[in-house]
């Protein structure tokens, strides 16, 4: 089977959370340990996190090591995942110029995701063209590795959308019957309480601007009081009181993250989540309970990448060096790629031979 490219990428407003690793960083992790690629990038998009941050550049440069040392420390292995630093990329900038004449203003102001952000952030009538236009310098992100999937949580399907609109258009238009930049596939986690992990609140998804996230780095005192105050089933006020599973995020966080052998270990009364949600909704089991395994759960995933990140963080310099490198050899190929866009549209004015001999004999 042929190899395939993969990217994706997170933006740098704040150390990652749990919800960036059930969903963007596990699916990456997965095709590093499989032979499905030949190439993995995973981009820390700072540009994209100016588009919302512009008036405080030095939160996203701040947090780029930040997302750095996530990365490695979850075990993302860079000899086998390039490490991207959109703001070094001058590629993906003239690509997303071009791709501006291809979407109209109408179009993105259909985008959900960014329809929910523009909500959230009350820009009012003062929405900056930059954020308003940030699916289209994703989408040249996105080209510019000719990936083939893109390894997401479910916010980012209209991002593969609009860019799967810009390759076919960018091909319709310039490519004369041939395929000059490639289209891509959406790769979603296949837990669906991973597609869009919930806010510590029950709110829709964990974010860091609505204060509801459990970070990587959180220590274990800090996650331990964000769980035992977490959200869950608020008709469930006495032990005996049958409970609802749905819609309960300490519910949700076990789907996404407890395996059986959490159960033997930590909650030897029960084999497997499908036996306590049944305990749990017939009544009798208090919340405190279901809190302080999730708590066992969530510290024992993070326990192994905590460790690894104290070891990084004694070697920052390394950490420069992989991000530098990976920038480096993911310039060359958007610089290809840039090449080639450049070509069909017919902006290459020197060194191009044919051209000359066409205008000289136009003007004989
Ligand atoms: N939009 C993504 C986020 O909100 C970040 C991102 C930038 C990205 N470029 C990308 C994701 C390319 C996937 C592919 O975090």
């Amino acid at each position: 089977m042929q190899k395939l490219i993969a990217m994706n990428g997170m933006r740098p407003t704040g150390p990652l959370h749990l919800g960036h690793y059930t969903s963007a960083l596990k699916l990456t992790l997965g095709l590093q340990n499989s032979s499905t690629c030949k190439e993995i990038y995973l981009m820390i998009a700072d540009d994209q996190a100016l588009t919302d941050n512009y008036g405080n550049p030095a939160k996203v440069s701040d947090n780029v090591l930040e997302v750095a040392l996530d990365y490695l420390s979850c075990g993302i292995d860079p000899n086998k995942v390039s490490l991207v630093l959109q703001s070094q990329i001058p590629a993906l900038k003239e690509m997303a110029f071009y791709f501006l004449d291809l979407v109209s203003l109408s179009r993105l102001e259909r985008n959900p995701t960014v329809k929910a952000e523009l909500k959230q952030k009350e820009f009012r009538n003062n929405i900056p063209v930059g954020f308003l236009s940030y699916p289209i310098s994703q989408a040249a992100d996105i080209i510019a590795f000719n990936s083939d999937i893109v390894p997401v949580g479910e916010d980012q399907a209209p991002m593969v959308e609009q860019t799967n609109e810009i390759v076919h258009k960018f091909n319709y238009l310039y490519g004369n019957g041939k395929e000059v930049i490639h289209p891509c596939k959406i790769m979603l986690p296949s837990k669906k309480e991973s597609l869009r992990l919930p806010g510590l609140d029950g709110k829709s998804k964990m974010s860091k601007s609505l204060n509801n996230c459990i970070y990587l780095k959180d220590s274990p005192d800090v996650i331990k009081t964000k769980i035992m105050s977490m959200y869950t089933d608020p008709l469930h006020l006495k032990v005996e009181d049958p409970g609802h599973t749905k819609n309960n995020p300490v519910f949700i966080y076990l789907e996404a993250f407890a395996s059986d052998s959490h159960f033997k270990k930590y909650y030897p009364e029960f084999n497997s989540l499908k036996e306590l949600k049944k305990a749990y909704e017939k009544g009798g089991i208090g919340d405190v309970k279901i809190k302080r395994f999730l708590l066992d759960v969530i510290l024992e995933t993070l326990s192994p990448i905590q460790e690894k990140r104290k070891e990084l963080e004694k070697n920052i310099p390394y950490v420069y060096k992989v991000l530098e490198e990976g920038t480096k050899k993911a310039n060359k190929v958007a610089n290809t790629t840039l090449k080639r866009i450049k070509e069909a549209i017919g902006l290459e004015y020197f060194n191009n031979s044919s051209l000359i001999e066409y205008q000289i004999k136009k003007y004989q």
